[in-house]
This record gives C-alpha cells, sequence and structure tokens, in this order.
C-alpha cells in the first residue's frame, strides 16, 4: 500500500471505437471518488478517440494524452501523421513518445529526441518510454541501454520538469511477465540518478494487471504505472488504482 501520489496512464493502443466511450462512465464516477486519494488517471486512446474522450471528461479530471506524434512543430506534407500542436489542439495534455512498439520499426533516440521537443514546444507534458530487450537483459546491458536511450532522447532539454520516464522493459510488455522487485527497484533508482532533480517521476510499464499491482505497489520508488491491456477493461483499470492504494 502507499499514500504517494501516483499516475496511471491507460496505453489503449490501437484499440476502441465510439462504442468504448461507455465503458468510461464508470472510470469517471471513480474519478470523482475518494477511494482515489492521491492519483491522477491520463488516457491515451487513439488519435481517432481523442476529441471524443476529451469531451467525456469534460467535467473531471483524467487527463487525456496521444500516443505518438510526428517531430515537426510545423504543418506539412507528411501523409498519415499528427503533430503535437494538432493533438494539444484536440484536447491533449500530454503525449506518449518513444515507445518501444514504435522503436522497433526504426524510431531512433534521435527522432524520439526531436519529438521531446517538439512536444514541450507545443506545452504538452511528455511521457518518455525507455526499456531494454531481453537479448540486451541477457547481455547485462540493461542499464547501458538505458543510459544511451536517456542521454540521447534528452539531449540539449534543459527543463525536463514536464518529462515522466516510463521504464517499460521491452520483454515485459504484453507477455504477463514482471521484472522482480528487487531488480525493479534497482533500475528505477538508476533511472532516478540520471537526474539533478529528485522530483523526476519514473513510470513502471509492462504487463501491469490487477493481481500484480499488488507486488508492484510495494517498490517505492516508482511514481505510477504505465498500463496497456488491462486498461482497456474499466473495471481491471480501477482495479488496478484502489488496489495501489489498499
Ligand atoms: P501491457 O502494455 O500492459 O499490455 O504490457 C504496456 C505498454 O505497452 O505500454
Amino acid at each position: 500500500m502507499t499514500n504517494k501520489y501516483m499516475y496511471f496512464v491507460a496505453n489503449w493502443k490501437m484499440y476502441g471505437n465510439l462504442s468504448s466511450l461507455n465503458t468510461l462512465d464508470k472510470v469517471i464516477k471513480f474519478s470523482k471518488s475518494k477511494e482515489i486519494k492521491r492519483g491522477r488517471l491520463i488516457y491515451c486512446p487513439p488519435n481517432t478517440l481523442i476529441s471524443s474522450f476529451s469531451k467525456k471528461f469534460r467535467n473531471c479530471q483524467i487527463g487525456i494524452g496521444g500516443q505518438n506524434c510526428h517531430e515537426s512543430k510545423n504543418y506539412g506534407a507528411h501523409t498519415g501523421f499528427v503533430n503535437c500542436h494538432m493533438l494539444k489542439n484536440i484536447g491533449a495534455h500530454f503525449v506518449i513518445i518513444g515507445h518501444s512498439e514504435n522503436r522497433e520499426k526504426g524510431e531512433s533516440d534521435k527522432l524520439i529526441n526531436q519529438k521531446i521537443k517538439s512536444a514541450l514546444e507545443a506545452k504538452l507534458k511528455v511521457i518518455f518510454c525507455i526499456g531494454e530487450t531481453l537479448n540486451e537483459k541477457r547481455k547485462k546491458k540493461t542499464y547501458s541501454i538505458l543510459s544511451k536511450q536517456i542521454k540521447t532522447g534528452l539531449k540539449n532539454i534543459k527543463n525536463k520538469s514536464n518529462i515522466f520516464l516510463a521504464y517499460e522493459p521491452v520483454w515485459a510488455i504484453g507477455s504477463g511477465i514482471i521484472p522482480k522487485p528487487q531488480d525493479l527497484l534497482k533500475t528505477v533508482k538508476f533511472i532516478k540518478n540520471k537526474f539533478k532533480d529528485r522530483s523526476t517521476k519514473v513510470l513502471y510499464g509492462g504487463s501491469v494487471n490487477p493481481q500484480n499491482i499488488t507486488n508492484l505497489r510495494e517498490i517505492n520508488n516508482i511514481d505510477g504505472f504505465l498500463i496497456g491491456g488491462a486498461s482497456q477493461n474499466a473495471k481491471k483499470f480501477i482495479d488496478i488504482v484502489k488496489k495501489t492504494y489498499t
């Protein structure tokens, strides 16, 4: 159990349509209840739903974010993409950048750095994902990979107060496997030590669910969770939040 202020970010990935909006009623009600105590819920639906989510959440404190953005802050001939100003314009306050599912498709640390700069300029808060693959973990390269991702991803960014780090080991995403608590504690400590600012927030992501949250909540340097699969089910998402505090 924790009394810390925690962030719960729902990453819906490429799931959801207009009928999913009905499932949010429960979450809206929950967000206004005392049970949530000290915490913030943030939904990152696909771009097609940001505007509808924004209207739906008009009278509550739930945040909204995009799942990626184009690196350019300008409008332009980039078929199929949206930039951060466009996300902001339809109601987003956050954007996930550097998710491993996009890194796998060739998104480099350098490109991620450009995207983060562009997002901060548009006054979006950034959820910056980092994490090692299974192969890198086996080769004991976790810390060097994280260092490189952080160093290049945040190059020439002085003010980091609007950046949340999300540590998502690639092998834990969607696999049902989570890191050993002692390893996670050490890795989050390692990440936080990279920052002079002690208030840097580090979230954990990868197979978070209502069962394993009772172990994860004990890791006292974690500031919240980035939740994929389980967040698409309102009951599971609410259970995760409730169990973090009870
Ligand atoms: P998962 O996804 O919770 O389904 O493992 C997390 C993520 O990819 O952000």
